[in-house]
């Protein structure tokens, strides 16, 4: 009974929904009625045992299941290019990464998924480690062999952890689409059903299978970091998807696939872009690929990526999901019609018609695509002293922070790795562009303050021969585990 420019705008209905806890519609910290029942129904619908709904996105659920899954000193392996939301859980857990250099795509300068060679390779050198995590699929639409890691994973005693933010629309169109979490065998997965299942943006769902964790636990772990006052809204709107995606997802999605490979024929024959589908990303090292990713790739034309981006909203009102030098993505959802395809075409062509130059090529790819070497893990350099330089003094310091484009919202550099020149260059050549950066300062970038820190006279020694002989490159090892100088103290 208020009234306010967003009353009117959302109507008071909206409003009327947006009720907190009251007797009868349960409690989301400790599910017992109407709740549990959804996520019952829910859990049934996506093959899992249990699923908890999340009303702080799939992040949420990637915190709550290292939450779960490793105390702080423990080993979890995972690939690189993971988004910010594991390594803000590296942070708060504690957990000791090993990351998995994952197959770069130079042409799109993209990073796809590890081999399961190099998951091999980590399990063997690592046996003690608690967990491994999987990105199903990347935000580009490259899948692993989930099988197949998870297979190797329980075989060593070690728990599965799954992003599956982009891949929602899998469970309910089990037969075209790459294998799920849950259908893999994977104990934990967070799912973002507000990104292809059409439930309102920031409404996510966790979902575990088998018995190596105890839901009471992953209950307790959502409970650390959830809001006291869930929002209604979100939740009614994953009980309404799920309900939609578990009777008519399969038919929707069908549809979907198909306008995504209308769409690929159509650009296809756009001069200076390139669809760059199934066959190209098996050929850089994945193992299935998500068709309802439009991986446009670009040459020949005046602008790069980041300058389409800008372009398709300013002059033809399409919003890209995201943009990288060399290509842009589409992602196509349930909710994608024939119009917004043709509409998105025919930009193309009169953007083709403006920018392409047959002549001309790109610029060799210039960037040291090779993710940064990790010194130290991110929840010490996080609690380590720090200071602000400018990015031309970073080469060679520590990072305190994540540094990023969003989307996708995979670090460039990760808290307790070590600056490069070439990512001083790279960094600088964003900038330069206009893209967006996002870091924790607005000009400085946050660095571990060697002379204030006092635990460096530990590192020291190991500090020095890596800058010195930088002999430990993360690609040519496959993996690359901090060094810290002695046992990790399960209490830091
Ligand atoms: C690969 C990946 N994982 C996790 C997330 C986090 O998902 P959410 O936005 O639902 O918190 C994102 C978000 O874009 C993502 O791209």
């Amino acid at each position: 009974n208020i009234s306010n420019p967003a009353v009117s705008l959302l109507g008071r209905h909206v409003y009327r929904l947006d009720v907190n806890a009251p007797i009868g519609l349960d409690n989301l910290a400790h599910p017992s009625g109407v709740l549990k029942e959804a996520e019952d129904y829910c859990a049934d619908a996506m093959g899992a045992d249990h699923a908890f709904f999340l009303i702080n996105g799939t992040s949420s659920g990637i915190i709550a299941m290292i939450l779960t899954a490793c105390k702080a000193g423990e080993t979890i392996i995972l690939p690189r290019n993971v988004h910010k939301s594991i390594i803000n859980a590296l942070i708060l857990s504690g957990a000791v990464p090993v990351y998995l250099m994952p197959e770069i795509d130079e042409d799109l300068e993209i990073a796809n998924q590890p081999s399961l060679e190099q998951y091999q390779k980590a399990i063997q050198a690592h046996p003690s480690a608690k967990a491994i995590f999987v990105i199903n699929p990347t935000y580009f639409g490259a899948v692993g062999n989930l099988r197949a890691i998870v297979e190797l994973a329980h075989a060593h005693g070690m728990g599965v952890l799954v992003d599956e933010a982009h891949g929602a629309h899998y469970y309910f169109h089990a037969s075209g689409s790459p294998l799920t979490a849950m259908d893999a065998g994977a104990d934990m997965s967070s799912v973002s059903m507000h990104k292809t299942a059409g439930s309102l943006t920031g409404s996510s769902v966790l979902l575990m299978k088998g018995d190596r964790y105890s839901p009471f636990e992953i209950q307790r772990s959502l409970n650390i970091i959830n809001t006291t006052s869930p929002s209604g809204l979100l939740i009614a709107s994953l009980d309404g998807a799920r309900q939609f995606m578990a009777t008519k997802g399969k038919q929707a999605q069908e549809e979907t696939y198909k306008l995504a490979e209308y769409a690929e024929s159509q650009i296809n024959g756009i001069p200076g872009f390139r669809v760059c589908g199934k066959s190209h990303f098996l050929a850089h090292g994945c193992f299935d690929f998500d068709r309802s990713k439009l991986v446009i790739a670009l040459d020949s034309l005046d602008i790069n990526g980041f300058q389409l981006y800008q372009l398709g909203m300013a002059k033809y009102k399409i919003q890209f999901e995201l943009a990288e030098t060399y290509a842009v993505l589409c992602i196509f959802a349930i909710g994608t019609k024939k119009e917004h395809v043709d509409r998105l075409v025919a930009s193309l062509r009169e953007v083709s018609k403006e920018h392409y130059h047959p002549e001309m090529k790109f610029a060799d790819h210039h960037f040291d695509n090779r993710f940064p070497y990790a010194f130290i893990r991110p929840r010490i350099a996080f609690h380590a002293a720090g200071m602000l330089v400018r990015l031309e003094d970073c080469a060679d310091k520590i990072s305190k922070e994540q540094v990023m484009l969003y989307p996708p919202g995979i670090p460039l550099i990760c808290p307790g790795e070590v600056w490069t020149k070439e990512l001083v260059e790279r960094v600088a050549s964003y900038r330069k562009e206009g893209v967006k950066i996002l870091s924790t300062y607005p000009d400085e970038f946050e660095v571990v303050d060697q002379a204030k820190w006092r635990k460096f006279p530990l590192y020291q020694r190991r500090f020095q021969e890596y800058i010195t002989n930088r002999r430990t490159t993360p690609s040519s090892d496959g993996y690359s585990m901090p060094f810290e100088g002695g046992p990790h103290k399960a209490t830091v």
